[in-house]
């Protein structure tokens, strides 16, 4: 049985998928504001620093996966966007860093990032805070937000949740994450049912837009459902998943996006794409 870190692990689909991993038998190191083995608060750096020191010490320096599923929603507020910013993307990543050695250690470990079908759905990101948030740089994220004006939660949601699942294809393939045996991939869900969810619905305008948002399978998701998705990508079937991110969404962004992807690299792309073939095969003759 191994052992298994999960984030936001005291309510929605992170306790969920605690729960199922329990009930296989696995340990599960909790990292919550509550209810949790280990408590923080993932929007400080001392709280991220905190977290990631103390699983570490909990699971003795060996991790057989991670679920890095908290998160806020497009929360109202002065501060909110770097609110959303250092939960939803420094929460994501930094704790994901600290605990790669750990992963490592164990040959075939599982990371699941949640991000959110917001990445594709919501139109007009800046692209200059998702930028920003790629280097680390939350300070200017959060300024480019201020541009936005009530608007800026729901884009600096759909900013986090874009940066990070750009971070998850960009790290998952290279040596020290796929080289190290870990598969590192994320889950994009549309609207699930979740304390998350039901605090937006408590808000008329939030609750008519949550409710004329196109889903063709007509309903919200279910969160228990959604961990047995994310339960599937920590197990040994996910071996040849590197990379991906996973819709889970009732079909919003095939409905909004449908054109969008698959799509072959356009001319213009082709140089950047030639010069990935080339690096691999230099990495290649290197080994
Ligand atoms: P939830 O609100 O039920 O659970 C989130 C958990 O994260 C809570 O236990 C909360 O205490 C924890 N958390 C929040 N801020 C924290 C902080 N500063 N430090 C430590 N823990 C903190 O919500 P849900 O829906 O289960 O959300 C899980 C993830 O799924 C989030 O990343 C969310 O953005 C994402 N998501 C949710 C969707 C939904 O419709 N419910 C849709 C798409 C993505």
């Amino acid at each position: 049985m191994g052992t298994y870190a999960v984030t936001g692990s005291a309510s929605g689909m992170g306790a969920q998928v605690a729960a199922k991993l329990r009930a296989a038998g696995h340990t599960v190191i909790g990292v919550d504001l509550r209810d949790a083995e280990v408590l923080a608060d993932l929007s400080t750096p001392a709280g991220r620093d905190g977290a990631a020191a103390q699983v570490l010490a909990l699971c003795d320096g060996r991790l057989d996966g991670a679920l890095l599923g908290a998160g806020v929603g497009p929360l109202p507020g002065a501060d909110s966007a770097r609110r959303i910013f250092a939960i939803n993307y420094l929460g994501v990543v930094e704790l994901a860093q600290a605990w790669r050695p750990a992963l490592a250690a164990t040959g075939r470990a599982k990371v699941v990032v949640i991000a959110s079908n917001s990445a594709t759905t919501v139109p007009v990101v800046p692209g200059a805070a998702i930028r920003a948030l790629l280097r680390g740089d939350v300070d200017r994220a959060a300024r480019v937000m201020k541009w936005f004006g009530p608007a800026a939660p729901s884009l600096a949601y759909a900013a986090s949740k874009i940066a990070v699942s750009r971070w998850v294809r960009r790290s998952a393939v290279t040596a020290e994450w796929a080289g190290r045996g870990i598969r590192l991939n994320a889950i994009a869900p549309g609207a699930i049912l979740t304390p998350l969810l039901e605090k937006q619905l408590a808000t008329p305008s939030e609750a008519r837009a949550i409710h004329a948002f196109p889903v063709p399978v007509g309903d919200f998701g279910d969160p228990g459902q959604l961990a047995d998705w994310m339960m599937f990508m920590l197990s040994d079937a996910a071996d040849f998943v590197c990379g991906s991110i996973v819709f889970v969404d009732g079909g919003s962004d095939a409905y909004l996006r449908a054109n969008a992807w698959p799509k072959a690299v356009p001319a213009w792309g082709v140089p950047a794409y030639l010069w990935r073939f080339a690096k691999h095969r230099l990495a290649q003759r290197a080994v």
